[in-house]
C-alpha cells in the first residue's frame, strides 16, 4: 500500500481531533495526535513549552515527532494547526499519508475554541482572539490550500469521518 497513513491538517478549532478518532475506530488505525506526543515527550503542556522555551523550540519537536511518524503505519495523524505548513514536515507525513485539510469560518473556529475547556492554544490567548484567528488564517491561507480541503460547516463529525474514509479507501483501491 503506497500510503497507508492518514494525516489530519488545518486550523486549530476545526475539529481534527474528534474526526481523526472516528476515522482510526472505524478503519481499526492507530490515532496519534502530535500535540499530545510533544506534550507526553516535553513533561509540560504546550502553553508550558511555548512559555518556558519559546516557540520555536516547539516547532523543533513538531518536526521530530514528523519525521518519526512518517516511518509508522495504518496510523491516523492529528497534526497541530502549523505543522502541515512547514514543507520538510509536509514532505515527510505526506510520503506515507494521505493529508486532508479540514475548513470551517473564523466564526465556527472562534465558537469552537471558546468552548474548549483545554489550554493547549497559547498563539490565541490574546485580548482580542477572534481578531487573531481572522488574521492567523490569512497568513496561512496558502498553506492549506495546497491540500485537499474537507468542509467542516454544516456537518457532523461522523458525516466528515465518513467521508474521508470513503476518499481514503478509494484511493487505495485504485493503488491496489
Ligand atoms: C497551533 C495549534 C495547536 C498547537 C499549538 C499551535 C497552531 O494545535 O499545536 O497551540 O500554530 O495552529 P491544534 O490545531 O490541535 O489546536
Amino acid at each position: 500500500m503506497d500510503k497507508p497513513n492518514i494525516v489530519l491538517t488545518g486550523f486549530m478549532g476545526t475539529g481534527k481531533t474528534t474526526v481523526g478518532k472516528l476515522i482510526a475506530r472505524q478503519l481499526n488505525h492507530v490515532f496519534i495526535d502530535t500535540d499530545e506526543v510533544i506534550q507526553e515527550r516535553a513533561g509540560k503542556t504546550i502553553p508550558e513549552i511555548f512559555i518556558e522555551d519559546g516557540e520555536e523550540a516547539f516547532r523543533k519537536m513538531e518536526t521530530a515527532v514528523a519525521r518519526e511518524l512518517a516511518d509508522q503505519q495504518k496510523i491516523v495523524i492529528c497534526t497541530g494547526g502549523r505543522l502541515m505548513l512547514d514543507p520538510d514536515n509536509a514532505a515527510a507525513l505526506g510520503k506515507t499519508g494521505r493529508v486532508f485539510c479540514l475548513v470551517a469560518t473564523p466564526e465556527e473556529i472562534f465558537e469552537r475554541v471558546s468552548k474548549d475547556t483545554g489550554v493547549k492554544r497559547p498563539l490565541l490567548s490574546v485580548p482580542n482572539p477572534k481578531k487573531r484567528i481572522v488574521e492567523l488564517m490569512q497568513e496561512r491561507k496558502e498553506g492549506y490550500g495546497q491540500f485537499l480541503q474537507i468542509i467542516t460547516s454544516q456537518k457532523t463529525p461522523e458525516e466528515i469521518a465518513q467521508k474521508i474514509i470513503t476518499i481514503f479507501t478509494a484511493d487505495i483501491k485504485l493503488i491496489d
